[in-house]
């Protein structure tokens, strides 16, 4: 059976590393990793995408890296939620992986031109994508469908009071994206929490591997871990890049989902960043977004666990 051909788009910080390890360790055909700007500033989010590689130990696709900065905002990086080294402040020492030579956006402009049915999974801003839909419109619309993690309807993740970080770091990149007709599934905030957070029941699971995989999943994560207790009194990881990566490596995760129009607020200052979801249909407008609102949280984390085994 052919694999699955994906690119993955990342600010590669704490749960970005985990969704690339097991993306690595999955049935997927990872053609190239291409990095953004967005957690943590460029040169940091390569060397975590170079650093994931070396954990997933099996193979590595070309790491390319991309936009330093969003399209029009000043970037506004997450050091206090993934640690300074974006990796939970464990400064790991720098891995061999070299990045490859040229731009994540040409990267992507290539891939799209000369392969057949490749899919993209964001993990970060949009800026690498939107920048790739404005260059060549065309050859992006070979790219089959994107899983992005992005979004949300009921909850927050802090940023702001109604804008999840991925989507409001870069709103003009992310109007791009959902105006460029490509299939868009959205893996929202709201279902990366809840069950399918990872508690300290899951953690001593992680940590009882003894593998380096296992480590390094709950290692790099320890300052988001002390950020949501910190903050919200929870004592969890959060895991939405994994969530997303899941969705993609076995889509029977998804229980519901819901299509539906879906555009995005950019000038208010309240409310910069804010996913709007025609769910009445009153704009009589094709859906864009193929919105997750649930997912079996279970499965999701064998999928994790599976992912740390030797
Ligand atoms: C998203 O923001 C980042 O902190 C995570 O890596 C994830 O991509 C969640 O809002
Ligand atoms: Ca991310």
């Amino acid at each position: 059976m052919n694999k699955r051909k994906y690119i993955i788009d990342t600010d590669t910080a704490s749960d970005d590393a985990v969704a690339l390890v097991m993306a690595l360790r999955s049935d997927l055909d990872i053609l190239a990793i291409t990095c953004t700007a967005g957690n943590l500033s460029l040169a940091k989010t390569t060397r975590n995408a170079r650093l994931s590689c070396t954990f997933a130990d099996t193979y590595t696709p070309p790491i390319y890296a991309g936009s330093d900065r969003p399209l029009v905002k000043t970037l506004v990086v997450g050091e206090n939620v993934h640690g300074s080294d974006g990796l939970g402040d464990m400064f790991y020492p720098e891995p061999d992986i070299q990045l490859e030579k040229g731009h994540a956006v040409d990267a992507i402009l290539e891939i799209a031109r000369t392969h057949e049915d490749v899919g993209l999974i964001t993990l970060g801003p949009l800026t690498n994508v939107a920048m790739a839909i404005l260059l060549d419109p065309i050859a992006m619309r070979k790219i089959t469908h994107i899983i992005a993690m992005g979004g949300q309807y009921r909850m927050t993740n802090g940023c702001t009071a109604n804008a999840e970080f991925n989507i409001w770091v870069d709103g003009e990149a992310a109007k791009i994206v959902l105006e460029s007709g490509i299939p868009i599934t959205m893996v929202p905030l709201d279902v990366c929490y809840g069950e399918a957070e990872i508690t300290a029941e899951d953690r001593a699971y992680l940590k009882n591997l003894k593998t380096a995989r296992g480590d390094f999943f709950v290692d790099c994560n320890r300052h988001l871990l002390a950020y949501n207790q910190r903050s919200y009194n929870k004592d969890i990881i959060s895991m939405p890049d994994p969530t997303a990566m899941a969705v993609a490596i076995d889509p029977s995760i998804v229980t519901g989902s819901v299509d539906v129009y879906t555009r995005i607020e950019l000038r208010s200052p309240l409310s910069y960043g804010q996913l709007i979801y025609d769910f009445y249909d009153r704009h009589k407008k094709p859906a864009n977004v193929r919105l997750i609102t649930r997912i079996d949280a279970q499965k999701f984390k064998q999928l994790v666990f599976k992912c740390a085994e030797e």
